[in-house]
């Protein structure tokens, strides 16, 4: 699976940020705009973001970082590391090229760990995701935040099923004319159908030691903060 979506992410690099604007009609802007707030409350002085793509989460949580607080940035693609190195505004962050599932990090570092729409991408399967969940675990520090934002499954049908046949229809054509990408789209609509919904990523939490976990739903549903404390 991390060969797969390795693959995927080196060749959907370049237009990344387009696609994501063009497809979400814009709304990913907010969307990480407030995981960033809901991240960044609570402060601490070493943040991390995993699956850090082309750094546009990492650019949100630079604006509300206080001026001691270092943010580390990390991904497994060197496409999109190297996306990440060339944004001005994360000249001072660390940009580490890295699996997340298994972080060249110490246990017990950092004060927040954040992701931003890449766990339906790490896998799609329970026993795998609590495997990163716990990695993430691992590198908090006690009483350290973890924050995941992400797509979800709305909880009215009629809006699941247009969620679900927009992305079948329009993300994986929109996605191929823009990025050039055949297989790139397809893979990634196809995980947003079959992604667990906010509840049972909840449960998953709990099972992979967090305490105190609870969510915020966004846009009927369509995504959803979590929050999570070590
Ligand atoms: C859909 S993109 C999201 C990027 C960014 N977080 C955002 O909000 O736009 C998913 C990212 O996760 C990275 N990724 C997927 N699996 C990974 C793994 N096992 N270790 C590190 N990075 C991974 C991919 O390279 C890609 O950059």
């Amino acid at each position: 699976m991390s060969k797969r979506v390795h693959k995927v992410f080196s060749e959907v690099a370049h237009q990344y940020e387009l696609v994501n604007h063009a497809l979400t009609f814009g709304l990913d802007i907010p969307w990480r705009r407030r995981a960033a707030q809901v991240a960044a409350s609570g402060g601490g002085t070493l943040w991390l973001e995993v699956c850090s793509g082309t750094g546009e989460m990492a650019v949100n949580l630079k604006k509300l970082a206080a001026s001691e607080t270092k943010i580390v940035v990390s991904d497994f693609s060197m496409a999109m590391v190297s996306k990440a190195s060339e944004k001005g505004e994360l000249d001072t962050a660390t940009i580490s090229l890295a699996d997340s599932q298994q972080l060249p990090f110490p246990d017990n570092t950092f004060d927040l760990v954040v992701i931003s729409f890449a766990t339906r991408n790490i896998t799609l399967t329970r026993t795998k995701l609590k495997m990163f969940l716990c990695e993430f675990y691992r590198v908090l520090k006690p009483g350290g935040r973890f924050i995941n934002l992400e797509t979800s499954q709305p909880s009215s049908t009629p809006i699941r099923i247009a969620l679900h046949l927009y992305t079948k229809q329009v993300v994986k054509l929109v996605g191929r004319i823009i990025s050039g990408s055949k297989t790139g789209y397809a893979y990634l609509a196809h995980t947003i159908s079959r992604f667990i919904n906010a509840e049972e990523l909840s449960e998953i939490l709990y099972e992979s030691g967090f305490s105190s976990v609870n969510y915020i739903k966004m846009t009927f549903g369509v995504v959803a903060i979590h929050r999570a404390v070590k």
